[in-house]
């Protein structure tokens, strides 16, 4: 039986602006031509409302995937618009030469979200800058040059972000990541150590000590790493394994970059920060997507210390710190907190994840299923025991939920993970509607 989606109170307005053909059509002629579309026919999107988006048609769908884990706390969701409307109408762009209270009282926000002396904030405008950005704060800091990263990671499309992504498949060939190395992922399902080994953690650090003694100098200049691998097909470090190589990094004269770029803002619902999944404290954060949920908007996390080490010349950042994106981001944390999302992504997430359990024990084709809160990933397999990837089921599982009214995204190096990560406001229902329609996917041929 066809599962029904959840009703919904919204009404979107008529569509009224250029036919499908003709953005199509622009699209082809002045956007780049290497720019990705979903689907066998794209999309397009022409208003949202929380967790559901519409098509030009009037179309619903219920949005599983979140504009790729940006879309945080909902598609325009009232409290956000009505604090970039107010900045709207005051004043639109000040820049850090001058003092506004928004920027201000957003950094102390966002630093009470913060263990320890993770107090000082720059704004920046994409995750990609905010990993250039960590990355030149943590040479200037320690002196020393080399960066240790994850193979499978990924971090960002610039020149010196696409050089600390694992992944050929952003990867041009140019010169980049000079001084980068990359340890071995700590992924339980392909890599040498499984779920079934308790010392996983342990020993995938030890690659990274390693790495450090025969690939470095000896000194470091930082170690970086998402807290969940996204693009790569979330995935989650055994215990202990942060923990580790946090050590050893600090030992090397290094210090140890969180990407919380995906994993962060409560999505995970058992931690506010991905990094406190894994009991251990960064010296540099930085963040971006669902900050702030859908403004250009990102953010570079540290302590005064460490900041200062940039003290030695002038850092400037256009539109870091501006009032209408630092009020949208204010009002985020805001949303997260009056709104209990944390906890809300606990128990939402565990249900998702119980859903992708009792499908994988249902169908061959699911391998793995990992992930937790509303950041969670389905591994699809032609087979559990080769663990051949199986691309193809994972496109045929998009494609039909299209159909059937959901967004999904992919991901893995293989194009055979399910990513799913919703705006963090679904209601139980539709969680339950995720499960059946990727159930019916899987038992369609
Ligand atoms: C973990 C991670 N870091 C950094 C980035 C780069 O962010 P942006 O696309 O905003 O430059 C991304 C984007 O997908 C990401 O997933």
């Amino acid at each position: 039986m066809r599962p029904t989606l959840p009703p919904c109170s919204h009404t979107p307005a008529p569509y009224t602006g250029p036919s499908y053909e003709e953005c199509l059509r622009l699209r082809q002629e002045h956007l780049p031509p290497s720019y990705l579309t979903y689907y066998s026919k794209p999309l397009m999107l022409v208003e949202g409302a929380m967790q559901y988006v519409w098509d030009e048609t009037g179309k619903r769908y219920l949005d599983g995937f979140g504009g790729i884990v940006t879309v945080g706390v909902g598609h325009c969701h009232p409290h956000v618009v009505a604090a970039a409307d107010f900045h709207n109408h005051r004043i639109q762009h000040t820049t850090t030469l001058y003092l506004h209270p928004t920027v201000g009282q957003y950094a102390q926000k966002m630093a009470s979200t913060m263990p320890g002396d993770l107090k000082v904030c720059y704004f920046v405008n994409s995750g990609s800058e905010a990993n250039d950005l960590a990355l030149m704060m943590a040479r200037a800091y320690t002196g020393n040059y080399d960066i240790i990263a994850l193979r499978n990671s990924y971090h960002g499309g610039g020149q010196s972000t696409m050089g600390i992504t694992g992944n050929h498949t952003w990867k041009y060939n140019q010169p980049q990541g000079q001084g980068v190395q990359f340890a071995m992922t700590p992924n339980r399902y392909r890599g040498l150590f499984g779920y079934d080994d308790p010392q996983a953690g342990a020993k995938y650090a030890a690659d990274v000590k390693n790495l450090i003694e025969f690939g470095t100098p000896g000194r470091v200049a930082a170690f970086i790493a998402e807290s969940i691998q996204g693009v790569g097909g979330f995935i989650e470090f055994p215990d202990g394994y942060l923990q580790d190589v946090y050590a050893t990094v600090r030992a090397a004269g290094g210090l140890c970059i969180a990407d919380e770029v995906q994993a962060g803002f409560a999505r995970s619902g058992d931690k506010y920060w991905g990094f406190e999944l894994h009991g251990v404290v960064p010296d540099i954060v930085t963040m971006a997507k669902s900050i702030g949920n859908g403004c250009a908007l990102a953010a570079v996390v540290t302590t005064k210390e460490i900041a200062s080490a940039l003290k030695s010349r002038i850092h400037f950042n256009t539109f870091g710190g501006n009032p209408v994106a630092c009020a949208q981001g204010l009002a985020v944390l805001e949303v997260i907190e009056k709104e209990n999302i944390q906890e809300k992504m606990r128990v939402l997430g565990g249900r998702l994840r119980d859903g992708f359990l009792r499908l994988q024990q249902k169908h061959q084709a699911i391998g793995d299923v990992r992930g937790r809160g509303f950041i969670q990933g389905v591994e699809f397999v032609k087979d559990r025991a080769s663990k051949e990837p199986d691309k193809d089921r994972c496109s045929k599982v998009l494609e039909f939920a299209r159909e059937h009214s959901l967004l999904l995204g992919r991901g893995g190096i293989y194009g055979n993970v399910l990513r799913v990560t919703p705006p963090m406001c679904l209601t139980a229902d539709d969680v339950d509607y995720i499960i059946d329609v990727v159930d019916l996917a899987l038992s369609a041929d």
